[in-house]
């Protein structure tokens, strides 16, 4: 028999019960936009269209849509093994997937904590920071700085070293203990900078000023994006991440960069802190690191954290700290064939072959109506536009709705759009995108 439930009236593919995250739900469901199938650098909607991906779904689908490699792998590793956790047990794919991902990390962060996305890896690694002063018998190191603009996803942790109002409002007091570098976006000075802007190295003193305002002894970590890309894409300043590294040395603050979208590839080296040339103390990431086929994030870190933490008897749990699904099989599986991809393709160093193309290309567009700048970086590129008279925000979002109604999906935020699309995207795809946008601009009102 047929047992009905209470809600049973509710169609199958009614749109009113899903709450949607950073979306305007009522908007969204007079007018929904649907994804039914995805190939390589595409999109297909529910009636029928084929869309490219300029964004690589949210920043994750580095290496395109659906490939076989690592959908294979995932459907091995659901026949062999569904779930075993790691809190006081393991199973093998967890460890091959961490020593993997250490191989391809930067020099010196040799352990990886497993999350299941980028705020929880945000937060693992404020917790790590924390953890590890007082280890070290710095308990008063305790503060936190982030930075106007930031984006460190949406835990309270990563709320409150976030630098976007509208995020944190709705959620105030957040943490104590938190402070705000200045955000380095400067149009007047940097406007269609090709790459890094000439200006605004100097904004890292503001750590010099907040350690002088607090005491660097109180101030445990700093945490920035190398590229804030959620926020509109703005691009570090010549000098601005070695500076800001500099003086977290120089007081013994812990360096974190949020690397969950600039990680994997997009800027042309495996991770951003290589493409910089900085070493951080704790990088953050997700997103990539399973192309986006299955929830994962990971932290790492570098021994001398590690290390702190592995003291005191060996019966007792170093970090009191983890998620059921931290190292989840699956996800684990869909890492390892994911790692393959990008080193079969040469996936994790493509972007800095193509930056120069792409680099054109996003340029190309100067000059289109209401665009007051264009930047890049990577496989990276924005458009900004001036805001609407009263309407921040509506025309990056009108702009996204004649993409995609055109065959292609990007990203607004704010008043502006972003461009990242996946890795193996060829020349003659560029081109494409970018006639679309263009198409997309001329007729912007
Ligand atoms: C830099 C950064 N940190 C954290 C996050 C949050 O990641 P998630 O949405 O997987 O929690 C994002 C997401 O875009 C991000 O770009």
């Amino acid at each position: 028999m047929n047992v009905p439930f209470p809600d049973n009236k509710r169609k199958a593919n009614d749109l009113d019960a899903f709450w949607m995250p950073f979306t305007a739900n009522r908007q969204f469901k007079k007018a929904p936009r649907l994804f039914v199938a995805a190939d390589r650098m595409h999109y297909v909607t529910d009636d029928g269209r084929r869309v490219m991906d300029g964004t690589s779904g949210l920043w994750c689908v580095n290496a395109g849509h659906r490939r076989p490699q690592i959908v294979a792998a995932m459907r091995r590793q659901l026949d062999e093994l569904d779930f075993a956790g790691t809190f006081q047990m393991g199973h093998a794919k967890a460890f091959e997937c961490a020593s993997r991902l250490v191989n391809i990390a930067p020099p010196g962060f040799d352990h990886v904590f497993f999350t299941n996305s980028g705020s929880e890896s945000v937060d693992t690694a404020l917790k790590i920071a924390l953890a590890y002063h007082r280890a070290n018998g710095n308990a008063g190191k305790v503060r936190l700085i982030g930075r106007e603009r930031g984006y460190h996803g949406v835990n309270l942790g990563g709320t409150s070293v976030g630098g976007i109002g509208a995020n944190r409002k709705m959620f105030a007091p957040l943490l104590a203990g938190v402070d705000h570098l200045r955000h380095t976006h400067d149009l007047f000075r940097n406007a269609f900078s090709r790459g890094e802007p000439e200006h605004g190295a100097e904004l890292a003193d503001d750590l010099e000023r907040l350690a002088i305002l607090h005491d660097p002894s109180t101030i445990a970590a700093v945490i920035v994006e190398p590229v804030a890309c959620s926020t509109g894409v703005l691009v570090p300043p010549k000098g601005y991440l070695k500076r800001l590294a500099a003086i977290c040395a120089k007081h013994g603050i812990l360096l974190i960069f949020d690397e969950v979208i600039t990680a994997f590839g997009r800027l042309g080296a495996p991770f951003g802190a290589e493409y910089f040339g900085v070493s951080p103390d704790i990088i953050t990431t997700a997103k990539g690191i399973t192309n986006g086929a299955v929830p994962m994030g990971a932290v790492f870190v570098k021994r001398p954290i590690h290390d702190a933490l592995m003291t005191g008897p060996e019966d007792a749990i170093e970090l009191a700290h983890g998620y059921t699904y931290s190292g989840h099989p699956l996800a684990c599986a869909a890492c390892i064939a994911t790692l393959d991809v990008y080193r079969e393709e040469g996936l994790l160093t493509r972007a800095a072959e193509l930056a120069p193309y792409w680099e054109e290309a996003v340029h190309s567009l100067k000059g289109l109506p209401h665009v007051i700048d264009i930047r890049n970086i990577g496989l990276i590129g924005a458009i900004e536009f001036e805001p609407a008279p009263g309407a921040p925000g509506k025309r990056a979002h009108a702009r996204f709705v004649e993409a995609l109604n055109s065959g292609l999906l990007v990203r607004a935020t704010g008043d502006t759009i972003a461009l990242a699309p996946p890795l193996i995207i060829e020349k003659r795809e560029i081109d494409e995108l970018i006639g679309v946008m263009r198409k997309v601009l001329q007729s912007a009102d």
